[in-house]
């Protein structure tokens, strides 16, 4: 099938909003089913996901098959107009597989074995495991491709495992041996004239196991985009039995958890028809709005459109030390910030909260508490909610002036643990520059270093170690065509083998901010600061030497870098060395969007507001508890409420308006 060709998310809402969740009704009586199905419809859900952690149900035993429970559901819920998302249930095999096939358990650095007992204990590698996972995909697809209650298929759950078995080393062989083709071109790449590491055969080469000391950096880095490969290979081979199946446009997609560390997302987004994503803040985290703000930008840059939320709580979650419930409203705020930034579905983990199994205290849709519970309440609420704002918002899409930039080959590559600090954390510099733009009410997008970013009129890179010549050329496409880029610290500092780049930062990129020489690195303790005539600076300083044409805009202040710039300025190619405080982050980058004429989504914002555009509506959200009176030039309709709003709106305590011209 071509690209445009494929179903989309569009095939499955058909103009609603998808609102549901995860149903795992194996774990009741079939009395409960149809109770289930009585308040899902009470409270407008239109969609559930079947079968995520099925299989020992499925397939009792090695080969054989029960559908009589899963026909009954399916019928049951095409009767009641409840689309279904169906899972292949392979992420969480059955007990007798582990037994029958030993190999298909992962093993650890140490040579552990991961056992059943517990949840997606798989090898991504194992042929035994991609047999039975293929057999029972194929018979769930064969059965139900043309069920008229399917909507959507869902391959497996959070892709996440890690091998460093023995069926693992032989597909790593394979893997390197297709991208070096001779042990000499790996042996360069991975730098091993260092401590005695050269491969004479290929017999030798291993996943990265435990060592005696640090590993080889380079062998670490391949070994994670071989897991992040092979995790892909299994979810394509499952992905094509399914469309095989499958007639009308049906479209086939895989939960992200968000912002993982192990999966390259923008080569996965490519493979998959709908993008979706699993977001849990945390309620009491007080930057818990923009944590989901930057995984929903993220995750729509990567749908390049409207993408689904997958999952969510409706109260607590249980895998946090203190796991703290939504107080009234932060529920349904969270839901609408997630539709302001694109979705187009909204759901959960999960429907009905378990009374036994590892996740009996993680909140349901329907908690114990049952229909009378608040948690039931306020989803049924949310459920109309969303039902009466459907038509004007599917399939509307917003994109941004400013783009940032983020790539995982980058991220593992600059997590080594050889590295010069490790208070420097990829993810936390990431979150760290986006919650400056956030906070400024500059909505972004977020791209990776290769894509064409000419659209953008302001790109920032918080840190990307590691780029690709391929990469580096872009950046410098960009400014050359008018673009205005600002880079953090530890960028372009490798090429893609995680080589140092000469002078210790490219040349290019040197040239490009008027660094005429990296003289050192100078990293900071967690609780130092670097002075500045401007602002503090934290976690890392530089000792760099500006060229001639560039200007020194902010400079360190005292000790060793005294007068050398903190951010150097070549036209509109600007270089930050430190990690300016939160609060001088947002005003740099605020001014230099502003020269780069990104505008705010509303002026005058108060902190805890925000404002996010979707196609032709403005979402107005309050974070805060107390209620704040915000100006909106012009004359709006507030599609939640009907009410027409003149020049300003108030919002209450966790309250949304969504605003139609
Ligand atoms: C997700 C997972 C769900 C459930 C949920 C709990 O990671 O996909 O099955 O475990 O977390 O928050």
């Amino acid at each position: 099938m071509s690209a445009d060709k494929r179903p989309g998310l569009a095939d499955a809402t058909r103009g609603r909003i998808l609102f549901g969740g995860d149903y795992n009704p194996e774990q009741w009586p079939e009395e409960t089913w149809h109770e289930d199905v009585r308040l899902m419809r009470d409270a407008g859900v239109n969609s559930v996901t079947l079968g995520v952690f099925s299989w020992a149900k499925l397939e009792p035993r090695p080969g054989e098959r029960e559908f009589g429970w899963l026909d009954r559901l399916m019928d049951l819920m095409y009767e009641n107009s409840i689309g279904v998302v169906l899972a292949t249930p392979t992420s969480s095999p059955p007990p007798w597989l582990g037994r029958l096939h030993p190999e298909t358990l992962p093993r650890d650095e140490d040579g552990r074995s991961e056992w059943w007992g517990g949840r997606q204990h798989f090898s991504h590698s194992s042929a035994a495991y991609r047999r039975y996972a293929a057999a029972i995909t194929e018979d769930l697809a064969a059965r139900y491709g043309g069920h008229p209650a399917l909507t959507m298929w869902h391959i497996n759950n959070e892709y996440c495992t890690y091998d460093w078995g023995d069926e693992a080393a032989a597909r790593f062989r394979r893997w390197l041996q297709t991208k070096y083709g001779t042990l000499d071109a790996l042996n360069s790449a991975w730098g091993t004239a260092f401590w005695s590491q050269g491969y004479g055969d290929w017999e030798e080469v291993l996943p990265p196991r435990h060592a005696h000391y640090l590993k080889n950096p380079a062998q670490v880095l391949d070994f994670k985009r071989f897991t992040s490969d092979m995790l892909l290979e299994c979810y394509v081979a499952e992905r094509d039995i399914v469309r095989r199946h499958t007639p009308s446009p049906i479209p086939v997609t895989t939960n992200f958890m968000p912002l993982w560390v192990g999966q390259d997302a923008w080569r996965w987004a490519e493979e998959e028809d709908v993008v979706s994503v699993d977001l849990y803040p945390d309620p009491r985290d007080p930057l818990g709005a923009q944590h989901g703000a930057l995984v929903q930008d993220m995750t729509r840059s990567q749908a390049r459109g409207p993408w689904m939320l997958m999952e969510q709580a409706a109260g607590p979650v249980n895998w946090r030390g203190v796991n703290h419930p939504k107080p009234r409203g932060l529920n349904r705020l969270w839901s609408l910030q997630a539709v302001a930034r694109g979705a187009d579905a909204v759901c959960y983990f999960q429907w009905r909260q378990s009374r036994q199994g590892a996740e009996k205290f993680h909140s349901g849709m329907v908690s114990h508490a049952g229909e009378e519970g608040r948690t039931y309440q306020e989803v049924k609420q949310l459920g109309a909610e969303l039902a009466g704002i459907s038509g004007e918002v599917t399939g509307s899409h917003t994109s941004n002036d400013i783009a940032i930039l983020h790539d995982w080959h980058s991220w593992w590559a600059g997590s080594h643990e050889g590295r010069l600090s490790t208070q420097v954390d990829y993810a936390e510099v990431l979150t760290t520059w986006h919650r400056a733009l956030w906070q400024a009410h500059l909505a972004t997008d977020f791209a990776h270093p290769e894509h064409d970013l000419t659209a953008y009129k302001l790109v920032v890179v918080p840190q990307l170690y590691a780029l690709t010549d391929a990469a580096i050329d872009n950046l410098l496409v960009y400014v050359r065509s008018g673009g205005t880029l600002v880079c953090g610290f530890l960028t372009g500092i490798a090429d893609e083998d995680d080589r140092v780049r000469p002078g210790g930062m490219d040349p290019r990129l040197r040239e490009l901010f008027g660094i005429r020489t990296l003289h050192e690195w100078w990293p900071l303790d967690a609780e130092e600061t670097a002075e500045t005539d401007g602002f503090c600076g934290t976690l890392w300083s530089e000792e760099i030497e500006a060229a001639g044409d560039a200007s020194v805009e902010v400079a360190y202040k005292g000790g060793e870098l005294d007068g050398l710039p903190a951010v150097l300025r070549n036209g509109r190619a600007w270089y930050v060395s430190t990690l300016p405080e939160p609060h001088a982050l947002r005003v740099l980058l605020a001014g230099i969007a502003a020269d780069a004429g990104a505008r705010p989504v509303l002026d005058g914002l108060p902190d805890r507001l925000e404002a996010v555009r979707r196609g032709d509506l403005l979402f107005v959200l309050n974070h805060g508890r107390e209620s704040v009176t915000v100006q909106v030039p012009g004359t709006h309709r507030d599609l939640l409420t009907g009410a027409t709003v003149r020049a300003e709106v108030t919002l209450g305590r966790y309250g949304v308006v969504v605003l139609r011209p």
